[in-house]
């Protein structure tokens, strides 16, 4: 089943119309949630960071959360006990191509559950990255739909035979191209701030739940493209991929070019929270 425009349909009946400023534009925002055996994991804060993004872009919906959140869970519930992730997309809705917005416009939302299972032998092994140019606008903080940047970087990557692409702005990493990143260095956890110039992501959250709960240092403070390089560890983390250690980038080896104690100890008390 899918939900389209706050109903529960079959895909049969979703129709899209040409005139969707999402196709025109990119106008609208997406949220991705992870579901855990039917469960949706960390709810909340994915609903509070998608109205978020919605008032960031000024698109005025029609559902309020307490009932979007009703209908995602009747979504989730016919999806079973299955491990998966949660799709919505909200676009700004149907309009002659102008620039300006028209004053009454109706937006237009898709949500739909997939199955799907982490990436654990990434996970458990750790993965390739490059650095890009990060040519992302500046308001990197809204989940918004224009991902042409991000998906340029990441299948730069793959050509690359890497598994992500972590975006550098003026010599500062910001994020990955779907994923926030961390270093650590002498023990201590750092992540860039949650400014606009990058995305908050809600596994970042959980992360610095975590730090603190086992005692680990953690800093939400900028750092250079050659403190990436030297860090002792590198990791990347997002609702698809939780805890991914990162053991090289632009094919030169980070630390031991094996995960490390601390992106270990992270990955188990993550473990603990989504069994
Ligand atoms: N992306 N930064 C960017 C640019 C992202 O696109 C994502 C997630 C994250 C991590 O956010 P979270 O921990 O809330 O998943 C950070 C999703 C998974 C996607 O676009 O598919």
């Amino acid at each position: 089943m899918f939900l389209w425009n706050g109903e529960l349909v079959e895909e049969e009946e979703i129709q899209v119309s040409h005139k969707d400023r999402g196709y025109y534009f990119g106008d609208g925002i997406y949220e991705v949630f992870r579901i855990y055996k039917g469960k949706l994991f960390e709810k909340q804060a994915h609903l509070t960071r998608m109205y978020q993004s919605l008032h960031n872009v000024k698109i005025k919906v029609q559902w309020d959360e307490h009932a979007l959140a009703a209908k995602l869970d009747e979504l989730v519930a016919l999806f079973g006990e299955h491990d998966g992730y949660l799709y919505v997309q909200i676009t700004r809705g149907e309009a002659p191509r102008t620039h300006t917005i028209p004053d009454v416009i109706t937006p237009v939302m898709l949500g739909y559950c997939e199955a799907y299972t982490s990436p654990y032998s990434q996970m458990e092994h750790g993965i390739a990255a490059i650095t890009v140019d990060d040519i992302r606008w500046h308001h990197c903080h809204i989940k918004s739909l224009n991902l042409l940047p991000n998906t340029l970087a990441r299948q730069q990557a793959k050509e690359s035979g890497a598994d992500e692409a972590i975006f550098v702005r003026d010599g500062i990493v910001t994020e990955g191209s779907s994923s926030n990143l961390f270093i650590v260095k002498n023990g201590v956890i750092r992540t860039h701030p949650a400014n606009h110039l990058i995305l908050e992501g809600i596994t970042r959250q959980v992360i610095e739940r975590i730090a603190k709960s086992e005692g680990i240092p953690f800093e939400s403070k900028a750092f250079h493209v050659e403190e990436l390089m030297d860090a002792d560890e590198v990791m990347i983390t997002s609702s698809t991929r939780e805890i991914t250690p990162v053991i090289s980038i632009d094919m030169k080896p980070i630390g031991s070019e094996k995960p490390g104690p601390i992106t270990r100890q992270l990955q188990a008390a993550f473990n603990r929270l989504v069994d």
